[in-house]
């Protein structure tokens, strides 16, 4: 007979039983945010829209690629009718820092206009992704725009950004897992966890 899955009750658990499933889980120095912490504080999230949003049409955009566990799991929280659509960006490299300039890889598939938008994000930084983002959809004229992220690092912004609803704030450390990366790799950790310092001093790309 197969063996049910372990069912992890506290951070160090959680990780040990991660990094015998899966090598990733080994380049993690410690959670930060468990998974239950995350599921907890995404039901929450969705009881909050389902409560702003009660009877309004409501548009969800993800901004791809970190953004989309935040996503599966935020929609599954809300229980009011609504879409989402996808939008692709690409930075400038370290020209971004400086400027705030977007590049678009992939725009919206439907019109906003005279819809009730959320921008879901992963993570706010700098805060110049989603300034880009604002200042361009407000030109589409949506009946109203605001931003969740699932995670803020208000010790890194530079650009200020309304954001309506934050999951966690976290200290500036280089984080993985829940659908952020490093080198596109660690999306798939089911918790936000500190990256081992090794694995990117040592990386040339
Ligand atoms: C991350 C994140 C935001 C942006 C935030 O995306 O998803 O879009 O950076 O940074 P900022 O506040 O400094 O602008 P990233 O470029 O890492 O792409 P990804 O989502 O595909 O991982």
């Amino acid at each position: 007979m197969a063996k049910s899955p372990s069912v992890a009750t506290n951070a160090a658990e959680e990780m040990t039983a991660f990094c015998g499933q899966n090598s990733l889980g080994q380049d993690v120095e410690r959670i930060l945010v468990p998974e239950h912490s995350i599921q907890d504080r995404i039901r929450g999230l969705g009881q909050q829209i389902d409560e702003h949003y009660l009877g309004k049409d409501l548009l969800l955009i993800s901004v791809l690629k970190g953004s989309v566990l935040f996503l599966a799991d935020l929609m599954r929280a809300i229980s009011i009718p609504h879409e989402v659509d996808f939008l692709a960006t690409s930075s400038y490299g370290a020209s971004t820092n400086s400027s705030g300039v977007v590049r678009i890889l992939k725009d919206l598939n439907e019109p906003i206009e005279g819809r009730h938008v959320i921008l879901v994000e992963d993570i706010i930084d700098s805060g110049h992704t989603l300034a880009y983002l604002t200042r361009l959809f407000r030109h589409r004229n949506p009946a109203s725009l605001e931003i969740v992220t699932l995670l803020d690092k208000p010790s890194r912004r530079e650009v200020d950004i309304d954001l309506f609803w934050t999951g966690f704030s976290v200290p500036n450390e280089f984080v993985v897992g829940y659908g952020l990366d490093y080198n596109q790799k660690y999306r798939n950790l089911p918790y936000i966890g500190v990256l081992k310092p090794e694995v990117y001093q040592f990386t040339s790309d």
